[in-house]
């Protein structure tokens, strides 16, 4: 016998404000036709005024709870991926946690970008196979617009805000490939990317929040070796191939990002979740919004093999690969 954290149910929540490309082509010198082409990416939400990552958080946790069926008294642990805070502290998962009435547990962020969801799996996971937990809140809650710069053509057509999140609950599994719940998790990251994708402000270097900045076609290249290497590593790890994978969840950066991590991994097309067309790059909310939609629309069944990846600032990356 041994623990696996088995996924319960998925939320997720955008928020109301629309921007599509062609409103994007009014603030800065950029065109739909240039964006679809390069990114596939259509239109993005943006938060209102005054709306914060723990208000998009929380309403993809109460939809996964009540998905899941799980009563916020059975909780034992929040872990909220964010590089868009509420404050620099406390933790925005603590801020979810008061407003969820949950008063007992614990709760705290993680930080790795857009593989911060990634990354809040393999934790939660690791504290239920442990014991130190039976029932775990994961959740990607991002205001990226809250932290770009404008008038910056060559990044700010690329991301929006949203979140997701999933309810997970530790079951015992015979430990095979075939248990449900989650089968592995390899996260990766490397510091001396730093300069590649970055924000350039913080609480101990400028006191302000700062603003993206990216080296894109770096981060295009390495995205796409990094993602289908750690896919492969993450499978080999209970002795499946690309070709057992029933859905591939990726991170939602960019439609040619995803084609060709999925070319490199011989996947077809029709394996592949893609949602950056409707929310554009969420960072670490984009895997849990995706995954949302692929068991609300019925794509993602019980027993299928669902492999989620991504790659982030830092560099970071990772991959969870999980039973339905
Ligand atoms: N509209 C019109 N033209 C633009 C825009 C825009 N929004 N942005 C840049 N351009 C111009 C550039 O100025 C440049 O013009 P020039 O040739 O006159 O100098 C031209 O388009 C080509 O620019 P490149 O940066 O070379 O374009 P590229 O083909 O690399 O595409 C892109 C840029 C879409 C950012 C691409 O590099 C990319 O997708 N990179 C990955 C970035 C990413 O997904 N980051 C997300 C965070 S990390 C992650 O989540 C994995």
């Amino acid at each position: 016998m041994v623990r696996r954290s088995q996924i319960l149910g998925c939320g997720s929540y955008l928020p109301e404000r629309v921007i599509t490309n062609d409103e994007m082509a009014e603030l800065v010198d950029t065109s739909d036709e240039w964006i679809t082409a390069r990114t596939g990416i259509k239109k993005r939400h943006i938060a209102a005024d005054g709306e914060k990552t723990s208000d998009l958080a929380l309403h993809a946790a109460t939809a996964a709870l009540s998905a899941a069926g799980v009563s916020v008294d059975d909780l034992d642990m929040i872990v909220l991926a964010t590089a868009t805070p509420d404050e620099t502290f406390p933790a925005t998962a603590t801020v979810v946690q008061a407003e969820l009435g949950m008063t007992r547990g614990f709760a705290f962020d993680v930080q790795a970008v857009c593989s911060g969801f990634v990354y809040g799996m393999a934790v939660a996971d690791n504290f239920l196979k442990v014991g130190q937990a039976d029932t775990a809140l994961v959740i990607g809650a991002e205001t990226f617009s809250r932290i770009l710069d404008w008038s910056d053509r060559g990044t700010c057509v690329l991301f929006g805000d949203g979140a997701g999140a999933v309810v997970l609950k530790s079951e015992n599994g015979d430990g095979g490939p075939e248990d449900r719940g989650i089968l592995a998790t390899r996260l990766h990251a490397d510091g001396r990317k730093h300069d590649m994708l970055y924000v350039d402000g913080g609480p101990s270097s400028t006191q302000s929040t700062g603003h993206l900045r990216m080296l894109g076609k770096e981060v295009f290249r390495h995205a796409v070796t990094n993602l289908s290497s750690v896919v492969l590593e993450t499978l080999d790890e209970v002795g499946l191939a690309s070709s057992d994978i029933d859905w591939l969840v990726p991170h939602q950066a960019n439609k040619r990002i995803l084609d060709s991590t999925a070319k490199k991994l011989k996947l077809s097309p029709e394996r592949v979740i893609v949602t950056v067309q409707d929310h554009a790059n969420t960072s670490a909310a984009s895997v849990p919004l995706a995954l949302d939609q692929a068991t609300t629309d019925g794509r993602i069944k019980q027993g299928d093999l669902v492999l989620m990846e991504a790659m982030g600032g830092g560099f970071t990356w990772g991959a969870c690969l999980a039973r339905w």
